[in-house]
């Protein structure tokens, strides 16, 4: 019979989803946990310290959430917001991460840049401090690990609906135990799309609303969550067909761009091309719905939009 290591799937399950003290694969297996176990086995020990790291930082937004209105927020400029909470669980998450990889560069929120090998952490420990402090229930927690600044893992987690969103690089995007594919829409007719309004760079509203101007007939709705992570996340699932945003931060997009393009979707910048963590303007899609909102919004931005 073969013996499974209990230290990675701990730390991936909540009590409820699996018991931990249970002692073999087969144990598993007759509960139905087999297509769970096979995923584990295969699952890269890196993504797996990211889940464990997102896991704790979900619950410590879960724990604070009857008691918001005690919460100590500060003001990093206009629009933008920290929390205590958002601090604690950046803290949770770097301290998992640099236990078991002293060596690795961060880059997170709230602390900044620590630097260490080509190995970078990049993280957001609460994405939608604005939707969380006000009690609207869309946020989540996301990490993605670059090499070089390349995108190898990625998890977005969204501790209110215990919705884990991970991929890793070459080997897909998952939602849970299920794999996760972006949609196969053919144009922007009939598609939902997600975006975020610039609430914190006003000076690009008037562009933005005109890029909203040029999608919103054809589509089927604009969908305004809160949470660029799970804008991204979703459409990696295939609930959004496309989403675009403007002046977003490396952390808001890096886990959730992985996801989409392991899904089998398209993230790019304004012009097309591949630097949207630098300059923080994002389209992502399905093939077709990426090259149609790419075409769609080209016409109307300004020269500082442009890529
Ligand atoms: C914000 C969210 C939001 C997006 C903002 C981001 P934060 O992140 O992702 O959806 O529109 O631009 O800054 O500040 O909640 O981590
Ligand atoms: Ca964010
Ligand atoms: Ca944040």
């Amino acid at each position: 019979m073969v013996k499974f290591s209990f230290s990675a799937v701990g730390s991936l399950f909540s009590d409820s989803h699996l018991d931990v003290t249970m002692q073999t694969t087969a144990d598993y297996c007759k509960m139905g946990h087999f297509p769970v176990l096979c995923r584990l086995c295969t699952m890269n020990p890196m993504l797996n310290i990211a889940i464990k790291a997102a896991r704790r930082a979900g619950s410590v937004m879960l724990r604070s959430m009857d008691r918001l209105d005690t919460l100590n927020i500060q003001s990093k400029e206009k629009n933008d917001f920290v929390s205590d909470v958002d601090r604690q669980a950046e803290a949770e998450i770097i301290q998992i991460l640099h236990h078991a990889y002293p060596k690795h560069s961060i880059l997170a929120e709230e602390s900044g840049s620590i630097e260490g090998n080509e190995y970078q952490w990049i993280i957001d420990p609460l994405d939608g401090t604005t939707n969380y402090l006000h009690g609207f229930p869309i946020f989540s927690v996301s990490i993605a690990l670059a090499f070089n600044g390349d995108l190898l893992h990625a998890v977005v987690y969204d501790p209110l609906r215990d919705e884990l969103f991970t991929a890793s690089k070459g080997d897909g995007a998952m939602l849970n135990n299920r794999r996760l594919r972006t949609t196969k829409r053919k144009s922007l007719d009939g598609a939902l799309l997600g975006t975020g309004f610039p609430f914190k760079q006003q000076q690009h509203l008037d562009v933005y609303l005109n890029t909203f101007r040029a999608l919103f007939p054809d589509s089927a709705g604009i969908r305004r969550a809160g949470s660029a992570a799970i804008d991204l996340a979703y459409v990696a699932a295939g609930r959004l067909d496309g989403f675009w945003e403007i002046a977003l931060n490396p952390w808001d997009m890096a886990a959730g761009a992985l996801l989409v393009t392991e899904a089998g979707g398209v993230c790019s910048d304004f012009s097309g091309a591949g630097d949207f963590l630098e300059t923080g303007n994002i389209i992502a899609g399905g093939l077709d719905v990426h090259h149609a909102i790419t075409k769609a919004i080209q016409p109307h931005l300004s020269d500082a939009l442009k890529r």
